[in-house]
């Protein structure tokens, strides 16, 4: 039997690095559903596909594909055969791969990778929808998040670590509007499944959110 770890939450929220951790402790594979969507964003602005243009990406969705690969345990997204792992966290992709995350020909194209990804091996998935959509019988769900000021103090920091010379104010509009889109599109809306334990890290450090995490799975395998 294998487990299943889903962690869903806004954008910010430290999901990447926390299921990171949490992959390395227990040994399972880490999925990153993001990454997917931003892989299929680079397409869609590679080819000057407008993101309202529903039909044109849909058309697109059916020559793309989005494969997996492992390099030293670290996830490499692989699209038309070429890795674009790179490529994929600048703002530009990000916002692209929320406007263009509400489309059907989109989701069920990458919902259908995920569920492949997870079957018979143990995983932590990260994401918008994978405690209400592609793992619906998780093991554990999380919904771990942080409120605007902290997702964007986080980001900021990072990007100043880059070297760059963000905005804070800017930062902070690019994360609601993100947070609006992904929570009110129609298909597979963000949102907290009933059975997701919440996790609130605003004030809490890495450590701390991974100690937590590790616990919830814990006691629920024990049960
Ligand atoms: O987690 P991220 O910032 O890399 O995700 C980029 C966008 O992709 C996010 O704004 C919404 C979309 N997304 C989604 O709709 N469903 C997922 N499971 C993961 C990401």
């Amino acid at each position: 039997m294998s487990y299943s770890i889903a962690i869903d939450g806004p954008a910010g929220a430290g999901k990447s690095t926390i299921a990171k951790r949490v992959a390395k402790e227990l040994g399972f594979i880490y999925v990153d559903t993001g990454a997917m969507y931003r892989a299929m964003a680079v397409y869609f602005l590679d080819k000057g596909i407008d993101s309202k243009d529903e039909e044109g990406i849909a058309r697109a969705c059916g020559s793309v594909s989005v494969k997996i690969m492992y390099e030293n345990g670290a996830q490499q997204v692989i699209l038309n055969g070429e890795n674009v792992t790179s490529r994929l966290r600048t703002e530009e992709v990000g916002r692209m791969a929320s406007a263009t995350a509400v489309y059907a020909s989109v989701r069920t194209k990458l919902v259908e990778l995920q569920r492949e990804l997870a079957a018979g091996t143990d995983v932590i998935m990260d994401g918008r929808d994978i405690g209400t959509c592609v793992l619906p019988d998780a093991t554990v769900k999380i919904y771990l998040t942080a409120s605007v000021e902290a997702r964007a103090r986080r980001r900021y920091d990072e990007l100043v670590q880059k070297g760059e010379t963000p905005q804070l104010s800017v930062i902070k509009e690019d994360i609601e509007k993100r947070d609006y889109n992904d929570m009110h599109r129609d298909i597979s809306p963000l949102r907290r499944a009933e059975d997701a334990h919440l996790v609130d890290s605003s004030d809490m450090d890495i450590d701390e959110v991974t100690a937590t995490i590790l616990d919830i799975f814990s006691s629920k395998i024990k049960n």
